[in-house]
């Protein structure tokens, strides 16, 4: 059970996102489905992540199922989004879910944010969820990997059909060691046919 103000952050947030698929007006969320935000925040929570990052913010839907889960465990949550707009918007929803004080929200494009992020800290990172560009999910995956440590755990969101050329190169590497891998079919907030995919570092 989620807190009444997560709770209703959540609510607000499928709210708008109704109101813009179903008026066409306004920048699509492409948020991932509640069924999944409840898995990330499951799989956050049942690790007792320390230090999560989110690639990809947008309206801080999915960032909320995170947050609110490194908020029970004394952790913080990192959230990259390049998009002036969507920054605003989603710093507005965690403040409204009340979980503002377990985020830190990073600007710019996340090839060139994330780097120096990594570099900045020895600590591991225990959550990492992506979900910014298809294509790139290999190269955010080499950026991570020296900051992962056994038991660290990385989903991806949309490796299903639609993306699976783009995503093929980062399955590859997770399905190899030291990952083990499921991929979950799912569908997306729009009611199509998905997948999420969540590895483990083994160890
Ligand atoms: C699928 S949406 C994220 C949805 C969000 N995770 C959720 O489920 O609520 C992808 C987001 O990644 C952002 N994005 C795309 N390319 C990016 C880049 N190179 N650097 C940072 N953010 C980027 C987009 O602006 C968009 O808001």
């Amino acid at each position: 059970m989620f807190s009444q103000r997560v709770a209703e952050a959540l609510a607000h947030i499928e709210a708008l996102d109704t109101d813009q698929k179903r008026s066409g007006q306004g920048i699509p969320f492409w948020r991932v489905s509640a069924d999944n935000g409840r898995l990330l925040h499951i799989l956050c929570r049942g690790i007792g992540t320390r230090r999560a990052v989110e690639l990809g913010t947008s309206s801080g839907y999915s960032g909320i199922h995170l947050a609110s889960a490194v908020a029970s465990t004394g952790g913080h949550l990192w959230t990259f989004e390049a998009e002036p707009f969507k920054l605003r918007l989603s710093r507005d929803h965690f403040e409204r879910a009340g979980v503002l004080p377990q985020v830190t929200q990073v600007p710019g494009d996340v090839l060139h944010t994330l780097p120096p992020f990594i570099g900045g800290s020895p600590e591991p990172v225990d959550f990492v969820f992506l979900d910014a560009v298809k294509t790139d999910y290999l190269r955010y995956l080499e950026i991570v990997l020296p900051r992962l440590r056994p038991g660290s755990i990385v989903a991806a969101d949309n490796v299903g059909p639609r993306n699976a050329r783009a995503v093929a190169p980062y399955l590859e590497a997770v399905r190899r060691a030291p990952f083990v891998t499921t991929v979950v079919p799912t569908e997306n907030a729009e009611g199509e046919r998905d997948a999420l995919s969540i590895s483990m570092v083994q160890g």
